[in-house]
């Protein structure tokens, strides 16, 4: 009997006696072909080790590759709002009626959830070892930060539930991290600018001088028939970022300086349009809405 020819054309496939062919080569040509991709894939391993290795060596975990003028954030901190409403068809307009149990627990609750990194201990680093109480004459050891206080905050306290059942919220700023940047105070109180409000020139004056380097932040309404429907704004702890969190150095556990900002009895059902500015040398300002630089808007209507 013969074999079927299409088995024996398989085999042949794979060992062909009479050329001596493997899968259709030579072992001579397998072996130069092996030969080949070894040396390929071994420069290409060794040109992808030298690309990553310089890649590596140009990074750092504490300190970014661009800094300031040269990044893309820049070096003007912009100024953060809280709270910012969770869906975001509200736009920055924080709406409650204050005698409604549930919308009031509603921006509470965002609040506690913002200030969690600043009162629970367990999501600090260290579990908040490194933070020291700083001072005007005493910055942050090596390895240590300051520590941002949120219990004292009077009215705008957690515990107070942030004043927002008593028809007077408190909203919390804060400026945004860049790494290296330090605040040119306006501690010369012979030389503040024309445009800072006069209640603010005031409490700068009124601080000994040795405090007076600080970011300071004014809150106002911003059109006259806006302004008419405030009756002035209370700030916790002060009326600045004091300058010894300065600069951010990306030190673990830093956390941002927080200033509550009581908006004390608004009129009641109407929208009222507020803007925050910060206030130091180098900090750009630009209100204009397609623009805005070192400051924030954003609306309130209390029922
Ligand atoms: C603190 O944070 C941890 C971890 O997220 C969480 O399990 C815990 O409930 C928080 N504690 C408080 C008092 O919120
Ligand atoms: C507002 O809330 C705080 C904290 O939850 C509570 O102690 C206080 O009695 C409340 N005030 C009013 C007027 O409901
Ligand atoms: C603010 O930004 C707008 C839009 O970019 C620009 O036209 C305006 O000149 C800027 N104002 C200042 C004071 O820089």
């Amino acid at each position: 009997m013969r074999k079927p020819k299409g088995k024996r054309s398989i085999w042949r496939g794979i060992y062909n006696p009479d050329k001596n062919y493997i899968l259709g080569r030579t072992p001579r040509n397998w072996g130069s072909l092996l030969i080949f991709y070894t040396i390929f894939y071994t420069i290409l391993a060794a040109l992808f080790a030298i690309c990553m290795q310089g890649l590596l060596a140009s990074l750092s975990d504490e300190e970014p590759r661009w800094q300031l003028d040269k990044s893309l954030i820049g070096n003007n901190p912009g100024v953060g709002l809280r709270p910012i409403p969770d869906n975001l068809d509200r736009g920055s307009l924080i709406w409650y009626d204050a005698k409604d149990k549930k919308q009031v627990d509603y921006w509470t609750g965002l609040l506690s959830q913002f200030l969690q990194p600043y009162t629970n201990r367990t999501l600090m680093v260290g579990a908040g070892k490194n933070q020291v109480q700083c001072d005007f004459d005493k910055g942050p050891g090596y390895g240590q930060v300051c520590a941002v206080n949120v219990d004292k905050l009077g009215p705008c306290s957690e515990s107070n539930g942030f004043n927002y059942n008593k028809s007077a919220p408190c909203i919390f700023l804060k400026l945004n991290k860049i790494y290296n940047w330090e605040p040119e105070y306006y501690d010369d109180i012979n030389n503040l600018p024309n445009e800072m409000p006069q209640d603010l020139k005031d409490e700068i004056k009124s601080l000994p001088v040795n405090q007076r380097k600080q970011v300071w932040v004014s809150c106002n309404g911003e059109r006259s028939s806006d302004e008419e429907s405030l009756r002035g704004m209370k700030y916790f702890p002060s009326r600045g970022f004091p300058g010894y969190y300065y600069p951010f150095k990306n030190a673990p556990g830093y956390l941002s300086p927080l200033i509550a900002v009581k908006i004390e009895r608004p009129t009641l059902n109407r929208i009222i349009n507020i803007e925050c500015r910060a206030w130091a040398k180098n900090i750009l300002y630009n209100g204009s809405l397609r623009d805005r630089q070192g400051s924030i808007h954003f609306e309130l209507m209390v029922h």
